[in-house]
């Protein structure tokens, strides 16, 4: 097989029905991947090739949820997680602690109750991949981001180094680290992306090929690492 080919990989993908997710579902369907896709609501799987995917409901906040949802799976040979909140709020606004608690819910125990169902059933079967999405806002503390989603995301990126010598030798967990990103989570909010040195924001794609790179064959000794994608905004 080809290592970039995902022919005969069933992947899990949470947040699908979102920019990054939606984009990361299609684009691994196109390499021979079958796909189970979950968001808040069952998530559309539009533009997704082939046969065999499914869709349905999940909120990754819910420990029991996501347990239920990975055993109900049968074998799976990755984990990409896109599911994520990211009001623009900072903590003078009224109601901000309810959402910050909901936000941490969310972005960090939702990650930690996908690695922590995935990673001993991957490494029962001896192979198999995680990827997680981190941010910008984790390593400078964003663009625009507000203090708990920066937060969350640095906790992210310290997952990914914290289960990355727990899933050796045989299963590998790894994120990236988006800059601004053209997707549903920031349209409304204004980017001056002309002071950019790309002069514009990502697209979905361009972070989702990278999250299919990273559970790919061709990603089989990448371990532990953010991969960076902020098009020169920021070097780590
Ligand atoms: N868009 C950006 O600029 C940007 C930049 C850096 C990182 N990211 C990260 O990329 C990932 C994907 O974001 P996106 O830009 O595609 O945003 P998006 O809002 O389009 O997608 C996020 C998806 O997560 C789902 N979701 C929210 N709460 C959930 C829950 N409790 N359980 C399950 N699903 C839930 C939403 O319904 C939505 O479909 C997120 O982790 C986000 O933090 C985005």
């Amino acid at each position: 097989m080809h290592a970039f080919s995902l022919d005969g990989q069933h992947i899990a993908i949470t947040g699908a029905g979102g920019g990054i997710g939606s984009a990361a579902a299609r684009i691994a369907s196109e390499l021979g991947a079958r796909i189970s896709a979950t968001d808040l609501r069952a998530p559309a799987l539009d533009g997704v090739q082939g046969a065999g995917h499914q869709a349905s409901a999940l909120d990754v906040a819910d420990q029991n949820a996501v347990e239920e949802w990975l055993s109900g799976l049968g074998d799976f040979d990755a984990l990409i997680d896109c599911a994520a909140i990211c009001p623009f709020t900072d903590w003078d606004n009224q109601g901000w602690n309810q959402e910050a608690e909901r936000l941490f819910q969310v972005n960090m125990l939702g990650p930690m109750n996908l690695v922590r169902a995935a990673m001993p059933r991957l490494k029962a079967r001896g192979k198999g991949s995680i990827a997680l999405v981190g941010s910008i806002a984790g390593r400078i503390g964003g663009v625009r981001a507000a203090p708990h989603y920066a937060m969350s995301k640095g906790g992210i990126h310290a997952l990914v180094r914290w289960a990355s010598t727990r899933m050796a030798p045989s299963c590998t967990i790894n994120a990236v680290a988006p800059g601004p990103v053209d997707t549903p989570m920031t349209r409304g909010e204004s980017y001056d992306a002309s002071g950019f040195p790309m002069q514009r924001m990502a697209t979905a794609d361009e972070i989702a090929g990278p999250l299919v790179f990273l559970v790919s064959p061709a990603a089989s000794y990448i371990n532990g690492a953010v991969l960076d994608i902020n098009g020169a905004l920021h070097f780590s």
